[in-house]
């Protein structure tokens, strides 16, 4: 397993920290429906790539929460850069705890990150914090073969074991008593995006011998992914408490 510390640095000052883009961002926010002045929370939200989003579209505050101090001091001298600090509440926190009142939320938006949790197990949790009627909208990774080749199915049994295909996905959701607005797949585009964003880090950092595994390691993955992308992805899940 890997060792936490080094990614963090290595993931330092990245402005997205998991494959994304704005464009799915918008297209995952079209299919929430929303009461005027929601209260929002982006939970893992790293740097911030779909909270600012948030705050810039709705107009809204948005209760930004992670577990990396780091980040959340780069995701602030974004807001203010542009013109969002006013709506950007940055918080410390834990996923599985994230002290958020229960039935409190309109709007839950978590990228990227449900998988340090497990699909099941974020659900289980996040649903009680939605008020009835609200959404989450959340990107996890997700197999798209049943029988994926055999070192992607290595690899990502060591990455997140508890990850299901998009029907098993949909099943737990619907089990959890949360209704499915819709989902896709994340593009291909905004996994190179991500791995263009890493290379670039890698670079940066080559050389440094205490960075020199995690390096590797993420090339490895986006070896991995130029040769077995087809069979695994993310796919956006927008989901309503009844
Ligand atoms: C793949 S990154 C995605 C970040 C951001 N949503 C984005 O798309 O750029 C996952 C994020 O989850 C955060 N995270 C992981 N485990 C956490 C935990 N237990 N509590 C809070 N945040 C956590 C990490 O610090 C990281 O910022």
């Amino acid at each position: 397993m890997e060792s936490f510390a080094p990614l963090l640095r290595l993931f330092q000052g990245m402005t997205r920290k998991g494959p994304g883009s704005e464009a799915s961002t918008l297209r995952a926010l079209a299919l929430c429906p929303l009461p005027e002045n929601p209260v929002i929370a982006d939970l893992g939200c790293g740097s911030g790539a779909s909270a600012l989003v948030l705050a810039r579209v709705l107009q809204a505050p948005v209760l930004a929460l992670d577990a990396d101090g780091t980040a959340l001091d780069d995701l602030w001298a974004l807001a203010q850069a542009q013109g969002l600090s006013s709506r950007i509440h940055p918080r410390t926190g834990d996923l599985a705890d994230p002290g958020i009142a229960p039935e409190s939320l309109d709007l839950l938006w978590s990228e990227g990150a449900i998988t340090h949790l497990g699909w099941a197990e974020g659900l289980r949790i996040w649903r009680e914090l939605l008020r009835p009627g609200g959404v989450m909208a959340i990107t996890d990774a997700t197999w798209f073969e049943d029988d994926p080749p055999g070192e992607a199915r290595r690899a990502w049994a060591e990455w997140y074991p508890a990850m299901d295909t998009e029907a098993g996905s949909l099943r737990t959701a619907r089990d959890l008593g949360l209704k499915a607005l819709g989902h896709f797949r994340l593009p291909r585009r905004d996994w190179w995006a991500y791995f263009d964003l890493v290379e670039a880090q890698c670079l940066k950092w080559e050389g440094d011998e205490s960075l020199a595994e995690v390096i590797a390691a993420r090339r490895s993955e986006r070896d991995l992914y130029l040769r077995t992308g087809h069979s695994y992805g993310y796919v956006f899940h927008v989901l309503q408490r009844p």
